[in-house]
């Protein structure tokens, strides 16, 4: 059976619920599911299973779009460590308002791509909470990571 870790920041709920339409999806497809808040979480929990997945939510001060303050140090553990063999996936909340739409979806593709993991779905932003469509593209990311994992 493959298993799935799931690794999630949320400050109003809407990535929360992302992540949690993810898990149920994997669940139903057979996958033994964990799913963790990031600051309960270390990036090395990965480690344990086939798949490998963040969805976090976009912040800024004025300026740039930024990592969520709850992936301090996660982030720098995560690109260190070796998943090679594993796949991962990315997705997350953010607002269509900001120029830097959902841009800590691609700050978590930039490093889980640094440890040698395969990306096994294209990452997946929403604008605010998921609606119909989103779920849709949540389920077949899903799908997707189980195929590319090939258990
Ligand atoms: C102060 C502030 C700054 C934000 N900056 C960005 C941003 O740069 N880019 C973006 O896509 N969303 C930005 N957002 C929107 C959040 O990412 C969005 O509300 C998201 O749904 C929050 O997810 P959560 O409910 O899981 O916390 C910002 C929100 C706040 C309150």
């Amino acid at each position: 059976m493959a298993s799935a870790q799931i690794v999630y920041a949320s400050m109003t709920g809407n990535t929360q619920e992302i992540a949690e339409i993810v898990e149920e999806a994997l669940s139903d497809l057979g996958v033994d599911t964990q799913i963790t808040e990031m600051t309960q979480a270390v990036a090395s929990d990965f480690e344990q299973a086939d798949i490998c997945v963040v969805a976090a939510y976009t912040f800024s001060d004025g300026g740039p779009g930024l990592l969520p303050e709850e992936a301090d140090g996660f982030v720098d553990e995560l690109q260190e460590l070796d998943l090679s063999g594993k796949v991962y996936g990315v997705c997350g909340s953010g607002d269509t308002f900001y120029d830097d739409f959902a841009t800590a979806v691609d700050m978590f593709d930039a490093a889980f791509a640094k440890t040698g993991a395969k990306r096994g779905a294209d990452d997946i932003k929403v604008d605010l909470a998921a609606e119909a469509d989103d779920i849709d593209h949540l389920e077949k990311f899903a799908a997707d990571l189980l195929a590319a994992s090939g258990k």
